[in-house]
């Protein structure tokens, strides 16, 4: 069984861990190898994980952990915020590879959003990187609707990494 819950300080090893293996297997061949390592040192590093488990408001909720019960290890990690009032937006959303279509993904938004909702939120928005075939089709199959699309943030624009914008209301 997987349960889901937030993240305590505990947990940020294996956060960084998952979350550093779902980059490689998520965007070889999307994103140039060197921007992938940039990312990784950038945002999954154990220092940051753990201000971002300590520290959480409207715009950043906190990581929120999918945990399997038979190895009590971490397979999963996200999280969201609030972009606008009661507009909010998924972050993160990472699983162990090896764990995908189990249904984790599903378990993992569900909790995101039962928090954003008792947070205000009536509409949620989510980016993915264009040509993510893992991400758009679970983000279509939940409900979310395409908006559009912009220059992956983060990145130089003569790269031409494109992201794509959804939303579904809650
Ligand atoms: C996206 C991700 C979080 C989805 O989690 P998941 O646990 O695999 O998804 P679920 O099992 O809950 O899938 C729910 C539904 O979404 C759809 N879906 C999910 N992944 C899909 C895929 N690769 N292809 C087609 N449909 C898919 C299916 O309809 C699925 O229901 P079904 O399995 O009963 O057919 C996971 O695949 C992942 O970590 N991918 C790599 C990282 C990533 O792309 N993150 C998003 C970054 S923005």
């Amino acid at each position: 069984m997987i349960h889901v819950r937030k993240a305590s300080l505990k947990d940020a090893d294996q956060i960084v861990q998952v979350c550093v293996e779902a980059q490689y297997h998520t965007y070889k061949g999307l994103i140039p190898p060197n921007f992938i390592e940039k990312t990784i040192r950038e945002f999954y590093v154990k220092e940051r994980i753990e201000q971002e488990i300590k520290t959480t408001s409207q715009d950043w909720n906190g990581w929120f952990v999918a945990v399997d019960d038979e190895t009590e290890t971490i397979v999963g990690a996200g999280g969201g915020g609030f972009i606008a009032q009661d507009v909010s937006e998924l972050f993160v959303l990472y699983l162990e590879p090896t764990r995908k279509r189990e249904g984790i993904g599903t378990q993992l938004l569900e909790a995101i959003t039962a928090e954003q909702i008792e947070r205000g939120a009536k509409e949620q928005w989510v980016s993915v990187l264009k040509n993510n075939r893992m991400g758009i089709p679970f983000y279509e199959a939940v409900g979310f609707v395409y908006q559009g699309e912009e220059l992956a943030h983060g990145y130089p624009s003569e790269i031409g990494l494109k992201s794509l914008r959804y939303k579904r209301h809650l």
